[in-house]
């Protein structure tokens, strides 16, 4: 699935022979009238010196996605030298690196450049000011993710679509000793799978629904599982009939197309102690999203087909683990169904019963997420699961409060969120945690049933939808991931193209190896 040929490289970069080398340079004035004093980071004498005209020219601010390119550049092996901006030097972090990668990948493709090099900063570099610092090995999952990740554009419908593919890419780090070296190796091949699964996660999300129905989505993770080894059962209306799943079964009932329950399982090489955690992973698949009898409006429906992007999320997190092999079991369980209104469709006001043996009273069938994943995360805990995570195109609600740039974070356990919280660390992806506690329960109390399917009002939707949720968790530890404004990227990048974003695949990989024994 690794589309770019991408190598690790110890050496000095000036000395490098390769068509594109990219560097990466900061801002080092503060304050928002400075001049702009654009700084290389790099040790290297040579590449400065190749860079100085054009930095003394003013011409480069060094702003993040800002590059300058430079042909024949003086004393280096390269062709080219990219100059590529990551903004104030105060500002420095791993998220731009990672973003400083992908745009230097992109700007290769849109030179049609095929190879190329991009140096590891050095924020030792500019003497006169104070830049964060991280590890070698961090820094080097920074890069070869963000540059994985930028490498693909969704454009595989388009039949004027141009081949502009970068072929390989080797990152280059300073020498070090021996054991540092093969540090940074792990956690770039780490970073390698990582990113090749949130690109499979990407692909799948960019299906459309007459594409990718539930079916079609069972086959794709029987697929990956049959190619990385794991054990997949996909599981049918029978099996939900079988397991008693009345809330699932709601949802898919109205639709032509039969659900999907996804059943994927991994087993550490050496079995677990007695009593070890067994993490669960819980994805919303819905293929496509009417709001079924309660129909959504037609304007922006048609993006209701990323509703099914936590599936994606915990199939493409499935691939990497197959990879990684953490030594903890996981199970990931994906609901997969249509939301369609239609003579056997689910009514506004129907009451079923969970396999919980909670009662549901449907109030709106838009809210069908919650009904597919009540089922899920009970099922989870048949299973043996004894920590869940669920992420899920939830609602719009926590669009509204969050924006673009925060997926919600919600979960019943301090012990689990902050491990999630640390992940994210490594990951990059941003969380903001909204509440969950027993006194909100109040939202979804019902009159008639144990609870209803929507808040009493629209205030704080995002929160009434996760304390549905918590009810089927119970007393299991649980993070629920709310995902509805992150998983599709309106707005292109430069580190990154329109379309499915893959987020959460990265979270939840790292936080499941936080419990590797
Ligand atoms: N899939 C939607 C949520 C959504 C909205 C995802 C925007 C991505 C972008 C979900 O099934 C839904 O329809 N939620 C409703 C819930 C409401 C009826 C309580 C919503 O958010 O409006
Ligand atoms: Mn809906
Ligand atoms: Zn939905």
């Amino acid at each position: 699935m690794e589309a770019m040929d991408t190598k690790l490289f110890f050496a000095d970069a000036a000395a490098f022979a390769t068509p594109m080398l990219a560097v990466f340079a900061v801002d080092l004035a503060d304050g928002k009238h400075a001049d702009p004093r654009p700084v290389l980071l790099t040790a290297s004498g040579s590449l400065a010196a190749a860079a100085q005209t054009l930095l003394a020219s003013g011409e480069f601010k060094a702003a993040l996605g800002e590059v300058a390119l430079l042909h024949a550049p003086s004393a280096l092996k390269s062709d080219r030298l990219l100059l590529i901006g990551l903004g104030k030097a105060k500002d420095f972090s791993l998220d731009r690196v990672r973003k400083g990668a992908g745009t230097a990948v992109r700007a290769a493709k849109s030179r049609s450049v095929r190879e190329m090099a991009i140096a590891f900063p050095d924020p030792d570099a500019p003497t006169d000011a104070q830049i964060a610092k991280f590890s070698a090995p961090l820094t080097a999952r920074a890069l070869v993710e963000g540059a994985a990740i930028a490498e693909v554009d969704y454009d595989t419908y388009r039949s004027d679509r141009k081949d502009c593919e970068v072929h390989s890419l080797t990152l280059i780090a300073a020498e070090t000793n021996a054991a540092m070296t093969r540090e940074i190796q792990r956690s770039f091949d780490d970073g390698l799978i990582v990113a090749a699964a949130q690109n499979f996660t990407r692909s799948l999300v960019n299906e459309p629904g007459n594409v990718l129905t539930p079916t079609v989505l069972g086959a794709r993770a029987q697929a990956m599982c049959d190619q990385a080894g794991l054990k997949c059962e996909v599981h049918s209306s029978s099996k939900l009939q079988e397991l008693k799943m009345e809330a699932f079964w709601a949802v898919a009932k109205g639709s032509a197309e039969p659900p999907a329950l996804i059943v994927m399982t991994y087993e550490p090489e050496t079995a677990p102690a007695a009593g070890a955690p067994v993490i669960g992973l819980v994805g919303k698949g819905i293929t496509f999203d009417t709001g079924g009898i309660s129909i959504k409006p037609a304007d922006g429906m048609e993006k209701m087909k990323y509703d099914m992007a936590g599936a994606a999320a915990m199939i493409g997190a499935m691939h990497a683990i197959a990879r990684l092999k953490p030594a903890v079991k996981v199970i990931a369980v994906v609901c997969s169904a249509e939301n369609m209104p239609d003579g056997r469709a689910c009514k506004p006001g129907d009451i079923v019963t969970a396999m919980s043996g909670t009662t549901i009273e449907i109030v709106n069938t838009d809210a069908e997420g919650r009904l597919v994943l009540a089922d899920g995360l009970h099922y989870a805990k048949t299973l043996g699961c004894t920590h869940l995570i669920d992420a899920a195109t939830l609602t719009g609600a926590c669009v509204v409060a969050l924006g673009v740039l925060n997926a919600g974070l919600f979960s019943n356990d301090e012990a689990a969120c902050a491990k999630f919280q640390s992940a994210l660390q490594v990951s990059g992806e941003k969380y903001w945690r909204l509440p969950s506690t027993d006194d909100y329960r109040d939202h979804i109390e019902s009159e008639i049933a144990d609870i209803m399917n929507t808040g009493k009002n629209r205030y704080g939707g995002a929160i009434s939808a996760a304390m549905f949720l918590k009810e089927f968790a119970g007393d299991t530890p649980w993070v629920h991931l709310d995902i509805a404004g992150c998983a599709w990227n309106e707005q292109a990048k430069p580190w990154i193209a329109y379309g499915p974003s893959g987020i959460a695949v990265r979270s939840i990989v790292e936080w499941v190896r936080s419990y590797s024994a």
